[in-house]
């Protein structure tokens, strides 16, 4: 049986691809490259992302061909959001020919998460080619801060003029993600709120996840949404909003004054493992069911390069799916965490 929640427009025909856990499919986050100009210390510390990391070979990337062969076949098979992501999807060459690719399909929304920094100059070409929207990483407005986070001594102007221009170009609402670690950032985050109160754009509160194996996770770095939601409320008083659609990761809420809305994401404190419908594509071609899986599922990249027709795909697609028990951030505890190798944030995207 379908979980509760879950209130989803099924397929035109047959009967709907539900996991065993009763979770219908309805997004497909796709990583079109495992690489960054960023090296966020709580995704690609420059201890192991450094000079000599191996990313993949360009053969080993899925063409913009086999990315979209894909998608449709998960479209076929419900997925309604297709959302690129990396490492930093704007450093894939040519992306705006993917996106008019994927704009093929039909009835899909198409979204990308990216850290900002090309937009000045990409963002009018993905709106032409019918990207419909994006959600860009910003973890502070305080510049010395946001230049330790990402530690390439990038300045956040350079993405705030990413977001205007992501505004401009009819890609906004803008989604702001900010990771918060509690004693890195915490104390910019008042003012982040602030900035964009009374803006279309809305800022959304990450807690720190243990992704991966290589970010020093550490459960007392984790600000629990509920405090950082307190702190909030005592300066600008918020209401809880429902969600947009069952399923929604972030949960909402109004400035009671009418300036718009923050949303806060708490994988750590509060899991909605329930109600996950994302797979994920590697940039490499292989099915993740989940963000903090130990290993891949079905290798389509294999599967295509020896011919395999949509059906036979297709099926690979199916069985994924349907065997997909994943809950990890319901059976998180900090005892769990780093006893077993898991894939990165970089490799998988967000
Ligand atoms: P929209 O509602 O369509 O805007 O998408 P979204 O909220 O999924 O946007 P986004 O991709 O920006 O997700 C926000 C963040 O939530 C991600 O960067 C992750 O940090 C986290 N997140 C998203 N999906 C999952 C998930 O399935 N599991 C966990 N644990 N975290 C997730
Ligand atoms: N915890 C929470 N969010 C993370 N992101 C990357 N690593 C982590 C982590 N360890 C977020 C980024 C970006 C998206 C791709 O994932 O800030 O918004
Ligand atoms: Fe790059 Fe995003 Fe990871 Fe930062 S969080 S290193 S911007 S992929
Ligand atoms: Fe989905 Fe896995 Fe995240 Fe749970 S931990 S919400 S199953 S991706």
């Amino acid at each position: 049986m379908p979980h509760p929640d879950l209130e989803f427009e099924r397929p035109a025909e047959g009967p709907a691809l539900v996991d065993r856990l009763g979770r219908p499919l309805h997004d497909l986050r796709i990583s079109v490259t495992d690489r960054c100009n960023f090296r966020c210390r709580y995704c690609m510390p420059k201890e192991v992302f450094g000079p000599d990391f191996a990313f993949l070979p360009r053969s080993e990337i899925l063409t913009f061909e086999e990315i979209a062969r894909i998608a449709r076949l998960f479209a076929d098979r419900g997925v309604k959001k297709l959302r690129l992501t990396g490492g930093e999807p704007t450093l894939r060459a040519q992306l705006p020919e993917l996106i008019r690719m994927l704009r093929e399909i039909p009835g899909v929304d198409i979204a990308m998460t990216t850290n900002g920094t090309m937009l000045k100059t990409l963002a009018e070409p993905l709106a032409r080619a019918g990207l419909d929207r994006v959600t860009v990483s910003l973890d502070s407005l305080d510049d010395a801060t946001f230049r330790s986070m990402n530690d390439m001594d990038f300045p956040v102007a350079m993405v705030l003029e990413g977001i205007d221009a992501a505004a401009a170009a009819g890609l906004g609402p803008v989604k702001l993600n900010a990771v918060v670690r509690k004693g890195v950032n915490d104390h910019t985050l008042i003012d982040l709120a602030r900035h964009f109160r009374g803006t279309e754009h809305i800022v959304r509160f990450i807690e720190f996840m243990d992704v991966g194996s290589t970010n020093g996770w550490k459960m007392d770095e984790v600000m629990p949404a509920s405090d950082l939601l307190q702190q909030l409320n005592a300066v600008f008083p918020l209401a809880p909003v429902d969600a947009n659609y069952a399923g929604e990761v972030a949960q909402r809420y109004r400035y009671l004054d009418g300036q718009g809305e923050v949303g806060f994401i708490t994988s750590v404190t509060q899991p909605f493992c329930g109600t996950c419908t994302r797979a994920r594509l590697s940039a490499e071609g292989s099915v993740y069911t989940c963000l903090f899986a130990a290993e891949a599922g079905a290798d389509l990249r294999a599967a295509i390069r020896s011919g395999a027709s949509d059906e036979d795909l297709g099926a690979l697609i199916d069985a994924t799916w349907t065997q997909r028990t994943d809950r990890y951030s319901e059976l998180r505890s900090a005892s769990t965490s780093g006893l077993r190798p898991r894939v990165e944030m970089s490799y998988i995207g967000g």
